[in-house]
């Protein structure tokens, strides 16, 4: 893996009680020991409800805390919504934008993941960006195009000193939750064109310096092979992040990945 530091994050998405998550936090701490997260950097997405908890768990452990989502908005009348400074006073370091759960299951359109991966860095979070083609779309070859304009979509504005606080998560939607993975090296395939588009929007040095991670049915198992992918750089964990050995061997697969 070339210089970019890998990153892994657990999204746990709609799971877990106060008492799970306080749980999961800690034998995920407990278990990580002090190599790891000197050699990768770790994110938890856990529900909102619990984000101080989870905070107040990792305490000043080595691994970060997100939110699943951010607001588009700075603050104000939006009912439901959760604002960047609102993440970061309850510890958060990071917000995943745009997630597919999100971006297809909400109808959030490119245009609002804007705002919000905007409102996320300008207030000093880091921003996840997750970009990924569905089923149909795959099957009508038309994923390098879909994948491109949410790219380019999403970044839209973004001056190229601001990307150190950006990475992109490529989650083929099929791939999500469902068992099946892309192959490894499709997962290259896809990351590198992402590279390219970035080399074209911004310039080479930037484009190389930006971490795009795969998720989509990530395990134990198959965690090698695709981190093992040059342009891989680590992964965005659902389902087996809800196991804290098993995110644990990802994290592990992913720090061989840097020492090697
Ligand atoms: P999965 O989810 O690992 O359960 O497929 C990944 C994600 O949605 O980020």
């Amino acid at each position: 893996m070339p210089s970019r530091r890998p990153l892994v994050g657990g999204n746990w998405k709609m799971n877990t009680t106060r008492t799970e998550a306080e749980m999961l936090a800690k034998a995920v701490i407990e278990g990580l020991g002090k190599e790891l997260p000197e050699a990768c950097d770790i994110c938890l997405f856990p529900p909102f409800p619990w984000l101080s908890a989870v905070t107040d768990r990792v305490g000043s452990a080595s691994v970060a805390v997100g939110g699943q989502d951010v607001s588009d908005h700075p603050d104000g009348a939006f009912t439901g919504q959760t604002s960047a400074a609102m993440l970061l006073d309850a510890g958060c370091r990071m917000a995943l934008v745009g997630h597919s759960e999100r971006r297809h299951g909400l109808g959030e359109s490119d245009l609002v993941l804007n705002d919000k991966l905007k409102q996320a860095i300008s207030s000093g979070l880091e921003a996840m960006l997750c970009v990924g083609e569905t089923l149909a779309e795959r099957e009508a070859g038309q994923s390098e195009e879909v994948v491109a304009k949410q790219v380019k979509q999403g970044l839209s504005g973004v001056p190229a000193t601001d990307l150190g606080q950006i990475s992109i998560a490529y989650e083929p939607v099929w791939a999500i939750g469902t068992g099946r993975t892309a192959a490894a090296e499709d997962a290259q395939a896809m990351h590198c064109r992402i590279r390219a588009d970035l080399e074209n929007q911004y310039d080479a040095p930037s484009a190389k310096g930006v971490r795009i991670v795969y998720g989509g049915s990530v395990k134990p198992s198959n965690a090698d092979a695709i981190f093992a992918q040059p342009d891989v750089d680590g992964g965005l964990i659902g389902g087996a992040s809800l196991d804290a050995e098993g995110f644990i061997e990802i994290i592990r697969a992913a720090a061989s990945m840097s020492a090697s």
